[in-house]
């Protein structure tokens, strides 16, 4: 049977002995996610989101654009080869290299996708793009039908398509169903829609389409206003049975809609909304501290689900309620999305056993190595701070994840600040295992501390973001730094939490070189042929 059968099989009978209707989680993380200023991933970064999101029982990972760079093509063609359960998909646009490019990439998988797209509203078609309504007709038929010459499930989606006049839509997609596609994306790109719109372009695409029944139709909404979970909610109800969406709802502008606000609100609205899908919920919160760490985008604390006060009750009021029956204040129970609270304490006394158990019950898993060296940050931490809090330990482990691969560490810093000035920072390096010194001065001790690093490792990028925060309360709190560092049209974020903030800055601005530096290897060896 093939792959869209077995779907199509599985939409119109929903699972055995369930009256639900199966909606597949095509999880988009890795490229609109990707895509977003400042949210770059390593490779390795990217394997470890996709293997995370395969686990969690994603049906579909879009895992990137191939023909955008040799970077993205080897991610992609690496995920194909390494994903065992989910189909890997990545995205082409409606010219022939790229869909070649694209099927290249996934030809390895078990189950591959090639996911083409055109523009088909009026505005696109006439500024964007130049060209008449039948010119793109023609595109859609003949870059489809190649698409499905390389492999069996072909999605193809209409760029703008909330904003495309019905009819020529439904011709649009009349014409790729006809060519082969297997899977129909309506994209609320522009995040314009309103959700009974969105819902009643879904209603009329089916019914004016002729085929309508050879494909899934799927929902992809942008969040401008604010409305894309509630779009593609409604979506659902007009017949789409495919979720596009990413971790912590990253992706262009202000994002797509967050896969763990759709996945929840699946579950526990489930009385009126019918659906099920294979999404195990208890490693939300998990995905979401890895896809923050990798991307160096935090997550807000009030972020539905996920962020740090999703579960917090602050005021008298919810406090008494929840004290005498959670439910008075909480919908969902914490650990339905994997937030896990534990009475375990740690303080430097704590051993390998309590620190391993403490990382499991914060959803980490972590390798032998991993979890060595995670331990030692760990002892050393708890050496210069009395009470070691989750937060901390989370912080801890996710700037390993972020800095996994560095070229350049921070071996040493010594700073002088204060009235008297100048500011003045003396710092130590190492790149490629090298160890150089500089000593520089700057307006004020932050600057002097970037000052020296752009002596050691010269470097045109322009700082476009430097953020600190306390990770917890008290004058011994970790500080997170984070520094956004912008160069040739891409910006790239590091980040790291210390109780020094200056060692923080000093190793979050040099995790943010240290992409750079990786980007532009990859561009001079793609380069070099
Ligand atoms: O938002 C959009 O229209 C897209 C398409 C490429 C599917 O991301
Ligand atoms: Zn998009």
């Amino acid at each position: 049977m093939s792959i869209q059968t077995a779907m199509s099989a599985v939409t119109q009978t929903g699972a055995p002995g369930s009256n639900k209707d199966r909606v597949f989680i095509f999880d988009t993380t890795l490229r609109d996610g990707e895509q977003s200023p400042g949210a770059t991933m390593t490779f390795e970064e990217k394997l470890e989101v996709a293997d995370l999101l395969d686990a969690m029982g994603v049906d579909i990972i879009e895992a990137g654009f191939p023909i955008a760079s040799d970077g993205d093509f080897e991610a992609v063609q690496a995920i194909a080869k390494r994903i065992k359960r989910a189909t890997v998909a990545g995205l082409a646009r409606a010219i022939n290299a790229d869909i070649d490019r694209c099927g290249e990439a996934v030809r390895h998988a078990a189950r591959s996708r090639i996911h083409t797209f055109v523009s088909t509203s009026p505005i696109h078609l006439n500024h964007q793009m130049r060209k008449s309504e039948e010119e793109v007709l023609a595109i859609i038929a003949s870059t489809v039908a190649r698409a499905r010459n390389l492999v069996e499930d072909v999605e193809w989606s209409a760029m703008d398509a909330t904003r495309t006049p019905i009819d020529y839509l439904c011709r649009c997609v009349d014409a790729a169903i006809k060519a082969g596609a297997t899977t129909i994306n309506l994209p609320d790109t522009v995040g314009y829609a309103l959700p009974e719109e969105y819902a009643s372009m879904f209603r009329t695409v089916r019914e004016r389409v002729a085929n309508s029944d050879k494909a899934i139709f799927s929902v992809h909404c942008h969040n401008d206003l604010g409305l894309a979970v509630a779009n593609t909610l409604a979506g659902l109800s007009g017949g789409a049975r495919q979720i596009e969406c990413t971790i912590n709802g990253i992706g262009e502008r202000a994002g797509n809609a967050a896969l763990e606000e759709v996945v929840m609100a699946l579950r526990t609205r489930a009385d009126i909304l019918p659906f099920m899908n294979n999404v195990d919920s208890s490693m939300l919160l998990r995905a979401s501290k890895l896809v923050s760490a990798a991307s160096s985008f935090p997550v807000q604390y009030n972020k539905a689900i996920v962020g740090r006060n999703a579960f917090a009750h602050e005021s008298g009021i919810h406090q008494d309620g929840m004290l005498k029956n959670a439910q008075t204040y909480e919908i969902m129970t914490p650990e339905s999305v994997g937030v896990f609270k534990t009475s375990l304490v740690m303080g430097k006394h704590s051993g390998r056993a309590a620190f391993r158990s403490k990382l499991r019950d914060l959803g980490y898993k972590l390798g032998d190595n991993a979890l060595e060296d995670a331990f030692k940050r760990f002892k050393d931490l708890a050496d210069r701070k009395k009470h070691v809090y989750d937060e901390d330990i989370e912080a801890l482990v996710d700037d390993q994840i972020g800095q996994a691969g560095e070229r350049i560490k921070v071996e040493a810093l010594t700073v002088i600040a204060g009235t008297m000035g100048p500011q003045t920072a003396t710092l130590t390096l190492s790149v490629d295992g090298a160890q150089s010194t500089k000593q520089t001065t700057g307006n004020g001790p932050i600057d002097a501390i970037f000052n020296a690093i752009k002596a050691i490792v010269p470097h045109g990028a322009i700082l476009e973001l430097y953020h600190v925060e306390a990770v917890t309360e008290g004058t011994d709190a970790q500080a997170e730094v984070s520094v956004r560092l912008h160069e040739d049209g891409r910006s790239v974020t590091g980040k790291c939490a210390d109780p020094d903030t200056m060692v923080a800055s000093a190793r979050a601005y040099v995790a943010a070189l240290d992409k750079l530096l990786a980007k532009r290897l990859k561009g001079a060896s793609a380069a070099a042929g």
